[in-house]
């Protein structure tokens, strides 16, 4: 197979590849052509209300990436020095970034080995005077379970947000991953669900933090004096350019889920009776799994996943690690945060667990190839 792809000239599978179609090219080219290229054209605010729609929210702030998203959102939340924040140990560092850069204080859930979300029977215990917000992240399109979330949220008087970078298009219940947050954040990285090449979104139904966000998104520009400052903000807008692609891309979600979701029951169905590794289920009891990636644990430590990885890499095959755990960051030392506490499954997981290609464009005879080559590694 390797060599039947070679002389198809495919070397080597990538991970990751965006889908660019006719429609998106047009859609750029409108807008270059009539010279509406940074932010102020009307494409982004198109691009939010029809975002807004989408996932049944009032209102959305298109921003320059999720990151970015992640930064506004924490700050519109007017934080006080040592306000805590629980985060996932096992995200992308965006969600600690935006607390630690707020001068709050990050605090830590272990990861399930089920789900890879976060143990919510955890999130209790961590709560404390000083718990002002949640951020719950949907790991690798699984959702959370919102309904235990929100009643946590709400007991404790505390701030949802909810990151939903990688589960654009997922539902929990009948209900959009992404519409149950104070705030809501996404990303359009090239990998995501839909690309803006960079991007994000911001959504909410609160009129008050939408203004904020606007805000934040855009300098603080002065109410009454443009260039006399209230707060601090970023030149985290997005431009007319990116919002155009975003539009097109997001006209046709609901296709580029449903071939994500044959993707990953491709994989399942063929490796799910493996007992080397785990796949993620596509049902849960309150959601369908969307597969934004299709993740590989190595069970029992059969091998580590760099390991795993170089093999495929050998093969012609691309993979990506897992997320490596807020607590093992080497940054983080440095500023003594997280010191002998410990996140067992966290660490497992980073250490385990790699994802394999599922673009939209992957062909079957490319993710049989994978398959054998992943079986036979074991
Ligand atoms: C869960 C999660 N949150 C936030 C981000 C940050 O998004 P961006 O890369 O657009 O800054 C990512 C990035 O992939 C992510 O996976």
């Amino acid at each position: 197979m390797k060599k039947k792809l070679k002389s198809n000239k495919i070397s080597f599978i990538p991970v990751s590849k965006p889908h660019i179609n006719y429609q998106d090219i047009k859609s750029v080219q409108n807008v270059l052509k009539k010279g509406w290229i940074s932010s102020d054209g009307p494409e982004v605010e198109i691009f939010e209300k029809m975002f807004s729609k989408k996932i049944n929210r009032k209102y959305s702030i298109a921003v320059s990436n999720g990151t970015a998203a992640l930064e506004i959102a924490i700050k519109s939340l007017n934080l006080k020095k040592n306000d805590e924040v629980i985060i996932p140990n096992f995200t992308i560092i965006s969600n600690a970034i935006s607390v630690i850069k707020q001068n709050a204080k990050p605090v830590l859930i272990d990861c399930d080995l089920d789900t890879w979300n976060m143990k919510i029977e955890d999130i209790q215990k961590k709560i404390t005077k000083k718990t002002k917000a949640l951020i719950v992240t949907h790991i690798y399109s699984f959702s959370n379970d919102m309904d235990k979330i929100l009643k946590i949220c709400k007991k404790n008087k505390i701030f949802l947000i909810e990151d939903a970078a990688e589960v654009i298009g997922l539902k929990y219940k009948d209900r959009a991953c992404g519409s149950f947050g104070d705030l809501s954040t996404f990303s359009f990285y090239a990998n995501k669900q839909i690309t803006t090449g960079e991007g994000g979104m911001i959504s909410t139904n609160n009129p008050k933090l939408r203004d904020k966000c606007r805000e934040l998104r855009n300098l603080c520009f002065g109410k009454k004096n443009r260039f006399n400052h209230d707060d601090l903000g970023w030149n985290y807008r997005m431009t007319n350019i990116q919002a155009a692609l975003g539009i097109s891309q997001l006209n046709r979600l609901s296709s580029i889920v449903k071939r994500k979701i044959y993707i990953g029951r491709y994989y399942y169905k063929k490796l799910k009776n493996d007992e080397n590794f785990k796949i993620l289920q596509p049902n849960l009891k309150f959601s369908k799994n969307i597969y934004w990636v299709v993740g590989i644990l190595i069970n029992n430590k059969r091998m580590l996943a760099s390991e795993a990885m170089k093999k495929l890499k050998a093969q012609g095959i691309g993979a990506r690690p897992f997320f490596w755990p807020m607590n093992e960051q080497n940054i983080f030392k440095k500023f003594n945060l997280f010191t002998n506490e410990k996140y067992p499954n966290s660490h497992y997981l980073s250490r385990y667990g790699f994802y394999i290609p599922s673009y939209l464009k992957i062909k079957n005879s490319e993710m049989d190839y994978i398959i054998k080559s992943i079986k036979k590694l074991f």
